[in-house]
């Protein structure tokens, strides 16, 4: 008997894992420069001599970790070809919500050896946890090179910027060599840190500006061509996808999102070859997606308040007051059987929150003497869009 997958025959992609987040790029492209700079500060690792720190910034999704993925990787084989070179250790940690102490701490687990018990989560101070760090560093021996991710979410960046870089020259470690890569998001992150990191850091900085369409287009091709059969994925569709993520952020992430969701597209509709429109389908259900969740991650009367300003809209009579919109939304939220807000107060605040978030337009009406001053509200995306998103959230039963 015929199953419903029995009539599944073919798909257009031979790999779709190399759309996926986690895959790692054997080829780097577009960031020659940036690869000079790294490759410059860190070459003294082949030396034996204490590589330069390494500060990356940019915004998401424009290669930091897979350049330096790619560098790591790159620079532990050259070592294995060098018998005068010492061993290269790297370690990836990402700081973001976690205190100094305890990324010290799992630093120092990924070191001790293999039956040793852990270090202690609590009861010692971060004093401790670097002075077991500088144990283990020296007992290993050779360089090690850490990267933190998200480095200026880190409590106390200052004391881990001061300390580490500087271990060898202080003395802490005499066996073993420790070079420090941050990463981060944010362009500021120098000015914040105290005056003594900033004098004796001395870092390379390298910063990833965003891509253009011309460079996504490259990125993608090259992606497009190990993920697709060939003949499957049109020009137009790779256009598409650059020109897309370009105009938005210059975000690789995104481009890459687009193509595989454009090839997912493709194959729910049964077509042979992923083309621009499918791209096009593609950003709308990503934005959706989106929207979703954030509709989703608001209160129930918020969105039922969102739910009435989208029926407001759609019968021509936004923007509408607070008064107007309260008695609507007294109805809406019957029609789900929810107790209505009752107060005009509590819908007012709800609405100035709404406004503030970007879902809803405000406007601020003056009407001179004795007229009084009022806000008038209007939804501010496609009401279409959020009565269905409500819909297939109220279809649902709350989990
Ligand atoms: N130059 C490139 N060549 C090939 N693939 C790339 C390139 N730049 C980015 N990518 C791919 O784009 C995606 C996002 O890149 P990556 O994760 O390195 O961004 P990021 O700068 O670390 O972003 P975030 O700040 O969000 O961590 C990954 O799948 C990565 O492999
Ligand atoms: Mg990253």
């Amino acid at each position: 008997m015929a199953g419903p997958f029995s009539d599944i025959e073919r798909s257009i992609f031979v790999s779709k894992e190399v759309l996926s987040e986690d895959h790692q790029p054997d080829q780097i492209l577009e960031r020659d420069e940036e690869i000079d700079q790294y490759r410059h500060a860190l070459q003294d690792v082949l030396f034996g001599r204490t590589p330069q720190n390494v500060m990356l910034y940019g915004k998401a999704g424009l290669g930091k970790t897979a350049v330096t993925t790619y560098m790591m990787e790159a620079l532990q084989d050259e070592v294995t070809k060098r018998p005068d070179a010492d061993d290269v250790h790297v370690h990836e940690l990402n700081c973001n919500g976690k205190s100094l102490y305890t990324v010290v701490r799992t630093l120092v687990n990924g070191l001790l050896p293999e039956h040793a018990s852990e270090f202690p989560k609590r009861g010692l101070g971060t004093a401790d946890a670097f002075e077991e760090l500088y144990t283990q560093l020296d007992r290993i021996g050779g360089t090690h090179l850490v990267v933190f991710d998200e480095i200026d979410h880190l409590d106390d960046v200052d004391t881990l910027l001061y300390e580490l870089p500087r271990a060898r020259s202080i003395g802490h470690i005499t066996n073993s060599k420790v070079g420090v890569i941050g990463i981060s998001n944010n362009y500021t992150f120098r000015q914040s840190l105290s005056p003594k990191v900033k004098d004796t850091l001395m870092e390379t900085e390298i910063s990833f500006s965003p891509y253009d369409a011309s460079e996504l287009r490259t990125i993608l091709a090259d992606r497009a061509d190990r993920a697709f059969v060939e003949g499957t994925c049109d020009d137009s569709a790779i256009a598409r996808a650059a020109a897309i993520a370009a105009k938005d952020r210059g975000n690789a992430r995104q481009a890459i999102d687009l193509l595989r969701v454009g090839g997912e597209v493709a194959t729910r509709g049964d077509d042979e070859r992923v083309d621009d429109s499918h791209i096009v389908k593609a950003q709308e259900l990503v934005q959706r997606g989106r929207l979703r969740n954030r509709i989703r991650d608001q209160t129930q009367h918020a969105q039922l308040l969102l739910e009435t300003a989208a029926y407001i809209e759609q019968q021509g009579e936004s923007p509408a007051r607070s008064r107007t919109i309260k008695d609507r939304y007294e109805a809406v939220a019957e029609s789900h059987a929810v107790d209505p807000l009752t107060t005009l107060k509590s819908i007012q605040n709800h609405l100035s929150d709404l406004h503030m978030l970007g879902f809803l337009q405000r406007r601020d009406r003056n009407h001179g003497e004795g007229g009084g001053r009022y806000y008038e509200y209007q939804l501010d995306l496609d009401p279409q869009i959020v009565v269905e998103i409500r819909q297939e959230a109220e279809a649902k039963p709350s989990p």
